[in-house]
């Protein structure tokens, strides 16, 4: 009753893989409980996530064929677009929020598109907006920039509301660090840079007014919903967020956090079903609305719907 916080599964957002194939159900080795599952498997696993009375999922694509300037990103027959259609059609009131980045779609696994070794801002966003819209167009209520352009909010809302998606959300990656979370989910998307890192265009952890500064850009060119990333290690940037903006604000608790998590219960360290709890109401406390998460099936399940 006295309780300040409350984690309810209306906050939660689960992540899901869909793998380009037929009858894929590919656990990711560095996190249990998380599969790369073909279309088919996918809508299995939507279904039960609505079940479970879980609003929303993050849709990420492992296509069959990566390319310099990961096309399959683009196409309407990509793996994503091919996905949304087949959720839309089964589970139409499910939330499908999409992923828009280049990294599991380039055979060098940067988020966008090379010149002379390095990554070019300005020719990167023509091609996410084009990825956005084709998301829109095979049915995604939100899309969700999560390479850290500058500019790329701005170029995706005009690309979307140019093709008449005035209705399609954004829901940016604001403040995303480049840190050393992600390595499991680059096991499970193939993502991992072939060369250097991605410090040009995501941020430096020990940064927080600048991730201000770069949430504050994002609002200006129409984001709708603001993402700190990671959760865990950045809580004073989603409560510093969360104090200064107005909008809703979103928190991914990495495949780094929720991998830590399995391995110490594993072992027998800690109490995982205990801390994982303790952590998604933590990123709460900090002041997320929305927690994107591994464990939201989980979650839902021990809070009782
Ligand atoms: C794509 C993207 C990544 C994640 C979300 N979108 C990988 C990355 O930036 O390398 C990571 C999510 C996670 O670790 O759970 N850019």
């Amino acid at each position: 009753m006295v309780r300040e916080t409350k984690l309810s599964v209306d906050d939660l957002v689960y992540p899901l893989f869909a793998a380009a194939g037929k009858g894929i159900r590919r656990e990711v080795p560095s996190m249990p409980g998380v599969f790369n599952l073909s279309v088919e498997n996918l809508v299995k696993e939507a279904r039960e996530v609505a079940r479970l009375g879980i609003p929303a999922v993050l849709l990420f694509g492992i296509p069959a064929k990566k390319d310099p300037l990961g096309k399959d990103a683009y196409s309407d027959r990509g793996i994503v677009q091919t996905a949304v259609r087949a959720l839309k059609d089964a589970v139409p009131d499910l939330v499908v929020i999409t992923d828009v980045c280049f990294c599991e779609y380039t055979d060098h696994g940067h988020c966008g598109i090379l010149k002379g070794g390095e990554v070019d801002n300005d020719a990167t966003l023509e091609v996410l907006a084009r990825s956005a819209v084709t998301h829109a167009r095979a049915g995604a209520d939100i899309v969700a920039p999560s390479d850290m352009m500058d500019g790329r909010v701005g170029a995706i809302r005009k690309g979307l509301d140019a093709e008449g998606f005035q209705k399609v959300s954004i829901l940016s990656y604001a403040a995303k660090y480049a840190g050393g979370f992600y390595g499991p989910f680059r096991d499970a998307a193939g993502s991992a840079p072939s060369f250097g890192d991605r410090r040009s265009y995501q941020m430096d952890p020990p940064n927080v007014r600048e991730a201000l500064r770069e949430v504050a850009l994002d609002v200006a060119e129409g984001a709708d919903i603001v993402m700190v990333k990671p959760a865990l290690s950045y809580l004073d940037v989603i409560r510093r967020v969360r104090d200064a903006f107005d909008l809703p604000v979103a928190a991914y608790n990495v495949s780094g956090e929720y991998s830590m998590v399995k391995a110490g219960a594993k072992l027998g360290w800690i109490d995982g079903d205990r801390v994982m709890m303790e952590i998604l109401v933590s990123i709460r406390r900090a002041g997320a609305d929305l927690v994107i998460t591994y464990a939201a099936k989980e979650a839902a399940k021990a809070l009782g719907r």
